[in-house]
């Protein structure tokens, strides 16, 4: 399987599971930073075990789980010394409280206080307890010692009620680990992402779209977000997870998305153009829905060039475009580069297996005015931090 991550790989995780209704999303957790490269070790509290059993822990993580500090007399002080990164998640707040004060009377409290690295918490519980302001005031106080939190979300509690304490979303807090892990030379750099496919109306109801999923795009934003810089992402219409941390730009259409990016180029450094911009769009939208009755004749326009109109700009951000071909024309991506005066180009086959639309790898060739580098198969996480890495090397 393809889809290991670079910040994942090879890290040895220690997940803290503690006694909140979160905890059976703890599993999930667990296979996804697998899934990105890492090793996971999971502490449960006593109180976890309530909520899920260790054995559906031990399945996810093929590891043991630890949950007692006196069944081995060194646990406490090896199991972080081994550790890259420690987790909390769920976290309670009787879990914060005690790391805040220096507590130790478990396996997980023990080994937060041996351990030497950073530590993420991820805490979840009724908004009631989240807003008290001794929680509050032990998560400040875990904050200001180099602690970093990832949430918690605003919405429907496991209650039933609704306010602040939902624990973030698996995927969220994935990345917020990736992004405690990354090396942050992306810092100084304000990235515009563009992603997804436009939608080009007919009548009200009907359009004309691709079938990009966007992820290409979507991956970029996470890399360049987790690597430090100011990420904004331009998108149309996709199903996939908005990464948290993004000023998202939702949009339709393709002069929607021109309009947008024109706003924000002032203010980037970069443009990565990875949407799928349609070619074409009706020369005129009907107003309603036009009857089923008679047989429809198009008359399709070009949708506007937004590379080429940016690349006209006098103050032009970094451009990145893609060339989406079918078949090796590899002498297409190279003539775009030239004509839209890009600094670098994508291209790829999408009729090779694994690259294109939907799936979640890639196989690219990087194209720029000095060298061409042909990438294997990677995971779409991996071609988006290829793409950064060329980026910072052509402006270095
Ligand atoms: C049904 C139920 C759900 C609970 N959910 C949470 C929760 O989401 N967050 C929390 O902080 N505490 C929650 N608690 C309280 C904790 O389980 C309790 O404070 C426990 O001592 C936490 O222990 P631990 O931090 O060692 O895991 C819940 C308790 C019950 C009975």
């Amino acid at each position: 399987m393809i889809n290991k991550r670079k910040v994942l790989k090879n890290k040895a995780l220690l997940l803290g599971v503690t006694g909140g209704v979160a905890a059976y999303k703890s599993v999930e957790l667990v296979r996804r930073l697998i899934d990105g490269g890492a090793s996971v070790s999971v502490i449960m509290t006593e109180a976890a075990q309530k909520f899920v059993t260790p054995l559906s822990l031990e399945i996810a993580s093929l590891n043991t789980v630890h949950t007692d500090l006196y069944s081995h007399p060194m646990a406490h002080i090896t199991l972080p010394a081994h550790a890259d990164f420690m987790v909390i998640a769920p976290a309670t707040a009787n879990l914060i409280g005690k790391f805040a004060h220096g507590l130790a009377d478990d396996l997980l409290s023990t080994c937060l206080l041996a351990f030497r690295g950073k530590v993420l918490i991820a805490p979840s519980m009724n908004w009631r307890m989240y807003t008290n302001p001794v929680v509050q005031e032990n998560l400040a106080s875990l904050l200001s010692r180099g602690v970093v939190q990832v949430g918690p979300e605003e919405g429907r509690l496991a209650c039933g009620e609704e306010g602040p304490g939902r624990m973030s979303e698996v995927p969220d807090i994935v990345a917020a680990v990736e992004s405690a892990l990354a090396k942050k030379d992306l810092a100084n750099e304000r990235i515009l992402v563009t992603a997804g496919p436009t939608r080009e109306y007919i009548d009200h109801v009907r359009f004309i779209s691709n079938r990009s999923s966007g992820k290409m795009g979507y991956a970029v934003a996470r890399a360049a977000l987790r690597r430090g810089a100011d990420v904004t992402l331009i998108s149309g219409s996709t199903s996939l997870h908005r990464p948290q941390g993004v000023n998202f730009i939702p949009v339709e259409t393709a002069e929607d998305m021109l309009r947008k990016v024109r706003e924000e180029i002032p203010s980037s450094t970069v443009l990565v153009m990875a949407a799928a911009v349609a070619d074409f769009m009706p020369g005129e939208k009907s107003p309603g829905k036009i009857a089923k009755k008679y047989g429809l004749l198009l008359n399709l326009v070009r949708t506007p060039d937004i590379l080429m109109e940016i690349s006209r700009e006098k103050r032009r951000p970094f451009l990145v475009g893609f060339a989406a071909e079918t078949g090796e024309k590899v002498g297409n991506a190279k003539k775009k580069l030239k004509e839209k005066k890009l600094d670098l180009i994508v291209f790829n086959d999408v009729t090779e297996p694994g690259a294109g639309f939907d799936v979640d790898t890639n196989k690219v060739i990087l194209i720029d005015s000095k060298e061409q580098k042909k990438l294997p198969l990677l995971s779409k996480d991996e071609v988006a931090d290829a793409i950064l890495d060329r980026i910072t090397e052509i402006k270095a």
